[in-house]
């Protein structure tokens, strides 16, 4: 009984992770600029009230995450997380803020933990902007068509549509998706989706290396072992290569 023949599972197991979602948070704008930071209960919502962005913790876990959840559906389901290897533990005193043109997480004695680490700009411009498909947008709010930084660019564990796995031939650096440890650990866990260039084909790992599933090779239309692909798939997928990526 091959894993090949449930491909369906296999997608509910990595893409869905569902919470109770138990904790009422605040609504806000959907923007973080340059003298704001969210703490505590605080949280950005986007401009349509699809998505929302704060601290939060799994489950019985004893620390919280800078996490973006669906806010439409009752059932929390997590979508992206900042700081997945770097947990706080109070989340009163640490903060998420722009500083010199990054977006970044002070922990609870003000430590650097988690940042966007690009250059700095000199500009006191920046902002962060949720997205109502899910994309925090680090950009200069003077210049506000060219993003910084973007999470659709640094995915977690959920594949969000408008979001690309992707792989960059300049850099020879995958963009994929990892799992959670588990269910109240969002740390980084021992399943991963990336694209296999050579074959047009996204395939599974165990541990880093170990491929245990495959899409298929990208055959103009569907990814060729995905049978379900062929009529009235749930998901729009496409392919595009190119000599900067794939
Ligand atoms: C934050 O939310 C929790 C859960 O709803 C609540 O118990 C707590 O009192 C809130 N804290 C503040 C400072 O509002
Ligand atoms: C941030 O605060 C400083 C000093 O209070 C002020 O000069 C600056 O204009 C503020 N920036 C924004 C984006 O509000
Ligand atoms: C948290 O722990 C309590 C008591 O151990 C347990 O009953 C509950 O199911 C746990 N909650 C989750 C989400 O695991
Ligand atoms: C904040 O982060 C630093 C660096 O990871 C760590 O040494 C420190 O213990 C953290 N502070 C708290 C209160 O956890
Ligand atoms: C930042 O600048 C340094 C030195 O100029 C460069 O090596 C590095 O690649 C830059 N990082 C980014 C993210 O652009
Ligand atoms: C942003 O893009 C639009 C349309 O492409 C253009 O009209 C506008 O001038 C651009 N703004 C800046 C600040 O570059
Ligand atoms: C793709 O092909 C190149 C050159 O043959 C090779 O170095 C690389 O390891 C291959 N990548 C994968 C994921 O098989
Ligand atoms: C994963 O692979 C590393 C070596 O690359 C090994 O040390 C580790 O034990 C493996 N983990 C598991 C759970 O087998
Ligand atoms: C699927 O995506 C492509 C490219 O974005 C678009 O042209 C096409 O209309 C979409 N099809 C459906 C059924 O949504």
């Amino acid at each position: 009984m091959g894993i090949r023949k449930y491909p369906c599972f296999m997608f509910f197991v990595f893409f869905i992770c569902c919470f109770f979602f138990t904790n009422i948070l605040s609504h806000g704008a959907d923007t973080i600029s340059a003298n704001q930071s969210l703490s505590g209960n605080q949280t950005i919502t986007s401009a349509g009230g699809k998505f929302e962005l704060g601290f939060y913790k799994p489950g019985n876990s004893s620390y919280y995450y800078i996490s973006m959840w669906d806010a439409k559906v009752s059932t929390l389901r997590i979508v992206w997380v900042a700081n997945r290897d770097n947990p706080i533990s109070d989340k009163y005193s640490s903060v998420l803020k722009i500083l010199d043109g990054n977006l970044v997480i002070l922990n609870e004695s003000q430590t650097l933990i988690w940042s966007t680490n690009q250059n700095s700009t000199t500009s006191n411009s920046v902002v962060a902007v949720l997205g109502d498909d899910g994309n925090l947008i680090l950009r200069d709010g003077s210049n506000s068509n060219q993003s910084i930084w973007q999470s659709f660019d640094h995915p977690a564990h959920t594949w969000l549509p408008g979001a690309k796995i992707a792989y960059n031939k300049l850099t020879n650096t995958h963009q994929g998706l990892t799992s959670w440890k588990n269910s109240e650990d969002p740390s980084t866990g021992l399943y991963s989706l990336n694209l296999d260039a050579n074959n047009s084909q996204y395939v599974m790992f165990w541990n880093g290396s170990k491929q245990y599933w495959t899409s298929g090779p990208w055959n103009g239309q569907i990814f060729s072992l995905v049978p379900e692909m062929r009529a009235n798939y749930i998901f729009n997928f496409s392919y595009h290569d190119n000599e900067n990526e794939s």
